[in-house]
């Protein structure tokens, strides 16, 4: 052997023993588990059969369970079982091909069944947002958004719409769901408004216990979660501050709140701690900043404040791609995540990468293997509780679409509120001669569903199966002596006899977070001439807002004889025309104040406004008739 090859040899042989002591240090030991080991005794006690089983697993595996993967990621279907995934999820618009309630029950059934493959066979959450019904499929009956069980006022009612949701879910095999929303808001530019019940903790804590009693029952067998609720946002969301968003394309989403630890203590943690009294077993962290830093990235609030002060003991999860924006680095992100206390990690996109990077940290001593201990049994408490290892995986339930669209209904009845009502304008006669309705939201059921319907943006149009619009509504329950006209357009020709009463049904088209914050909500200038022009074919006029907020109309209020907000009422326009004909009294009123101008904003959840003026209706206004 020359001098060359023994330098080759030699280099060779450094190389593979350093190689070969790389491997030996990832090694990871495997325990072997028993025929029947006691995590699957369904007599055991929850916390015996977490350690029980927390003993079999190995890093990755813990690691594995604590992400959370968006099902249109996955490399390749058999990397939920390989990587032991905790949950996979449906960011909005994650639809199966077969968009159908079918095509979704195959898509997440498949996805339960590859987990179960895995060595210690544990099952997955399988997450979605069904902020207003399962709004993802079409056929499903769509519910108001948030701000109109807010008007409502009603726990009892939001506690039905949350079972019906929960049926919903279950006949596609969903067992998460990423709502009900605490934002409490006070700034109407704010593109998120309507996903909220109100800016009253007190409310919103009433309301969001019932959703989560609604949602998490289980009919079947009450020991066990049926379908996981999770409060989100935690915390301060509503009360960022105007041009604080760390997103470019944002104002005020994902911007900066700036109460101090006193405030949000006393405003925005007592509806979580009734939450977690409720029994709820998943918390979602928001993307907002606390003063210059990520909530995500807040060990103060999240581990002292949640986990420790209030005794949370489900997981905390992090939403979309926060944690990643803690820091530049994928890797510090991970790591200041999971010390500050999020227990399993939205990864809309990168897993692999997330795996590793966990794991290096473990190796280095960044993260303690208690703390992974410690996610991780949060994690399987909430899969225990919610009877994943016991229960059979089908928990299909038959969904009774004529009970729920009579309850959609109800609801839209319940959650309209009026304003205005000029010499008892309202209800309409049964003897009125003539109609005008007018407006691009009069016959619109993608307008009046708003977004996260179907699509994460919204839709447009009625092509909604099992959906009824406001102007059908309307038609529907009209006495046969009333002629109803329609124009989108408010075209009715100036010849004609004068109706008695012109209906406006106008207001926003959907937007979802951050794309729906807008620097002056009001109606169009389109809009606006929409209703000067029906004015001048009718003797009356009412305007009906569809909006997900309240928007400034201050100075055209006076002009108007009838106006009520019917916010996004969803599948069921049938309701709107409900109270307008006085087959429902109105109940509803405001759940949040609404504003006279721009600058009153933000609204104190005391009520203040910014400038100390007054606003146009206080929270809790509403007329009855
Ligand atoms: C939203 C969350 C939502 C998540 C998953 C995020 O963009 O902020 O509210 O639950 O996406 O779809």
């Amino acid at each position: 052997m020359n001098k060359l090859s023994l330098v080759l040899v030699s280099t060779t042989a450094a190389v593979f023993l350093v190689w070969l002591l790389v491997q030996y240090s990832n090694q990871q030991m495997v325990s072997v588990v028993p025929p029947s080991p006691l995590f699957k005794d369904v007599t055991a006690s929850i916390e015996d059969r977490i350690e029980n089983l927390l003993s079999y697993m190995t890093l990755d595996e813990k690691i594995g369970q604590m992400t959370l993967v968006e099902k249109n990621s996955l490399k390749d279907i058999s990397d939920i079982s390989q990587y032991g995934l905790g949950a996979l999820l449906s960011g909005f618009g994650g639809k199966p091909e077969n968009n159908t309630i079918d095509g979704w029950k195959e898509m997440v059934e498949g996805f339960k069944v590859e987990a179960i493959k895995s060595r210690l066979g544990i099952p997955i959450f399988y997450g979605v947002d069904a902020i207003h019904g399962h709004s993802n499929v079409p056929g499903f009956v769509v519910f108001p958004h948030a701000i109109g069980l807010g008007a409502t006022g009603d726990p009892d009612l939001v506690r039905e719409v949350a079972v019906a949701t929960r049926d919903q879910l279950l006949a596609t095999g969903v067992n998460w769901n990423y709502s009900p929303t605490y934002d409490l808001p006070q700034d109407i530019r704010w593109g998120r408004v309507y996903e909220t019940f109100s800016d009253d903790p007190t409310l919103t804590g009433v309301l969001g216990s019932a959703y989560i009693e609604g949602l998490q029952k289980n009919g079947k067998n009450e020991k066990y979660i049926s379908v996981l609720a999770t409060p989100k946002h935690f915390i301060g969301l509503g009360s960022m501050q105007w041009n604080t968003s760390s997103n470019e394309n944002f104002k005020i989403d994902q911007g900066t709140t700036l109460a101090d630890e006193a405030a949000l203590r006393q405003i925005y943690l007592p509806p979580f701690k009734q939450a977690i009294d409720t029994g709820v077993m998943s918390i979602m962290v928001g993307l907002n900043k606390w003063g210059e830093t990520k909530i995500a990235a807040e060990s103060n609030l999240i581990n002292k404040v949640l986990k420790e002060d209030l005794g949370f003991t489900g997981f905390v999860v992090s939403d979309w791609y926060g944690v990643y924006e803690i820091t530049e680095n994928d890797y510090d992100s991970a790591v200041i995540a999971i010390n500050a206390g999020v227990d399993m990690v939205m990864l809309p996109f990168d897993y692999k990468a997330f795996v590793k990077n966990v794991r290096r940290a473990v190796s280095r001593g960044e993260i303690t293997e208690s703390r992974i201990n410690d996610a991780v049994r949060r994690i399987l408490r909430a899969k225990f509780a919610a009877g994943l290892f016991d229960l059979e995986p089908e928990k299909i339930v038959e969904i009774n679409l004529i009970e729920q669209q009579a309850l959609a209904r109800k609801v839209v009845a319940e959650s309209a509120v009026l304003l205005k009502n000029k010499n008892k304008l309202l209800p309409l006669s049964p003897s009125a001669k003539k109609l005008y309705v007018a407006g691009a939201s009069a016959d619109n059921v993608g307008l009046q569903a708003g977004a996260w319907t179907i699509e994460w943006q919204g839709i447009d149009g009625n092509w909604l199966p099992e959906s009824t619009s406001i102007l059908a509504g309307i038609k529907s329950v009209a006495s046969a002596n009333t002629e109803i006209i329609y124009s989108a357009e408010a075209e009715f020709g100036s010849n004609t006899e004068k109706a008695d009463i012109g209906i406006a049904v106008v207001g926003e088209k959907p937007y979802a977070e951050g794309w729906g914050d807008n620097p002056n909500p009001s109606l169009s200038a389109e809009d606006l001439d929409l209703i000067e022009r029906l004015k001048l074919v009718s003797n009356k006029v009412v305007v009906v807002l569809v909006t997900g907020r309240p928007l400034i109309i201050t100075e055209q209020l006076e002009s108007w004889d009838g106006l009520m907000v019917v916010w996004l009422p969803g599948s069921a326009g049938a309701g709107v025309a409900d109270v307008l004909f006085g087959r429902k009294a109105f109940t509803g009123k405001l759940p949040m104040p609404w504003p006279a101008n721009i600058k009153q904003l933000p609204i104190g959840t005391d009520g203040n406004t910014s400038d100390g003026s007054e606003v146009l209706f206080e929270r809790y206004f509403g007329l009855r008739y």
